[in-house]
């Protein structure tokens, strides 16, 4: 560590990012490193797969595209970008309306554990690997997320509620997924984290007075990055066509649902906060489910029929079993519990069961971020 304190939007590499963050850890908040530390379907969590499979990736097909996504990445046009400056307005966080504060802090600590999943897992592979193309992309994929994470984490440092990432490094859970589940999981939240950034960061271009707090100025820059970092996960899984046929285009579908539904509940979870922002929470979740459909053409041979008579009330059906399932854990009742579980599976069942459309993947995958 140098005596002068960088700052982690100016790090070039992941290491050097976490570092600036590790020597900031010992003023974070416990509380808030606990709320990071919960493991439940909707809480993002961090994962570990097998490297050396993922390190086999022979990119060669792909090759053209490749070269031209790592040159921009390398080429870092977000490098310095995610610190504070004369655009960052005060926050009056005394005053703040203390509903919208408790879910605005859910909202940042959630968005921040999720940066920073990516960045262990990406930084983890970068580590293990010895493939050349695999390390360089890991690389520069943790360096965005490292600077993502501690960006966010500053914006809770400001409420005295940062989350101290190295702790959550060493101490919390690591699910395990193959790699195939690994590419369709962080492809899609790469993507529908893309379309979420870019829809509030368009809403709030619109209509300025809705934005409460200078971090959504920041927000088209970002879902860039994760624009970019999709791209690289559809070229992944371009490398093998097995990846995107057979009876993984069930499992495709399945992570389609499981990610548009836990978005649904997640952020249904948070009325307050999207009011504040002027944002009905079906009109967000219909938008984005809308762009990340249309993003996920290039890559999946399907797309979840999101305009289907059941689709909408089979998602709201699932929520009020979810809020059902959290009040009945509280007061510990065990039977009504395990009733809201019932439903909320079967909601998850039936949304599995509506037919899908089908896609003919185009031969060119590269796309261009242009919501
Ligand atoms: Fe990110
Ligand atoms: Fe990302």
């Amino acid at each position: 560590m140098t005596e002068v304190l960088k700052h982690s939007a100016d790090a070039t590499t992941v290491e050097e990012g976490l570092a600036i963050q590790e020597e900031q850890a010992r003023f974070d908040s416990a509380q808030a490193t606990a709320v990071a530390m919960q493991n439940t379907l909707l809480t993002p969590r961090f994962y570990t797969t097998d490297f050396d499979e993922l390190d086999a990736v022979d990119v060669s097909n792909v090759r053209k595209d490749w070269d031209t996504l790592i040159a921009r990445m390398k080429s870092d046009p977000n490098k310095g970008h995610f610190k504070k400056n004369e655009d960052w307005d005060d926050v009056d966080w005394e005053n703040m309306e203390p509903d919208l504060k408790k879910e605005f802090i859910d909202f940042l600590i959630s968005s921040c554990t999720a940066e920073f999943s990516g960045c262990v897992l990406y930084k983890e592979m970068k580590r293990r690997g010895k493939n050349k193309d695999v390390t360089q992309l890991f690389q520069l994929m943790a360096r965005d997320e490292a600077r993502h994470a501690g960006f966010i984490n500053d914006a809770l440092r400001e409420a005295g509620v940062a989350v101290n990432l190295g702790f959550l490094t060493q101490k919390k859970k690591y699910t395990y997924f193959r790699p195939k589940f690994i590419y369709y999981a962080t492809y899609l939240s790469e993507k529908i984290g893309y379309a979420r950034y870019i829809t509030i960061f368009r809403h709030l271009e619109a209509n300025p007075e809705y934005r409460f707090h200078p971090i959504f100025k920041w927000f088209q820059e970002w879902c860039n990055d994760e624009f970019s970092h999709g791209e690289a996960f559809a070229l992944l899984m371009k490398t093998d066509p097995r990846l995107t046929s057979g009876v993984n285009v069930y499992w495709i579908k399945f992570f389609l649902t499981a990610v548009y539904a836990t978005m649904f509940v997640r952020d249904h979870q948070r009325p307050v906060f999207h009011k504040a922002l002027g944002v009905d929470p079906d009109w967000y979740a219909y938008e984005v489910f809308k762009k990340t459909s249309k993003l996920s053409e290039q890559i999946f041979p399907l797309t979840l029929d999101i305009d289907h008579p059941r689709w909408q009330s089979t998602l709201e059906a699932i929520y009020r079993a979810n809020v059902d399932l959290a009040d009945a854990t509280k007061k510990k009742q065990i039977l009504r519990k395990l009733g809201a579980q019932l439903r909320a599976g079967w909601g998850f069942f039936s949304l599995m069961l509506i037919p899908s459309k089908r896609n003919d993947v185009p031969v060119s995958t590269c796309l261009e971020p242009i919501y």
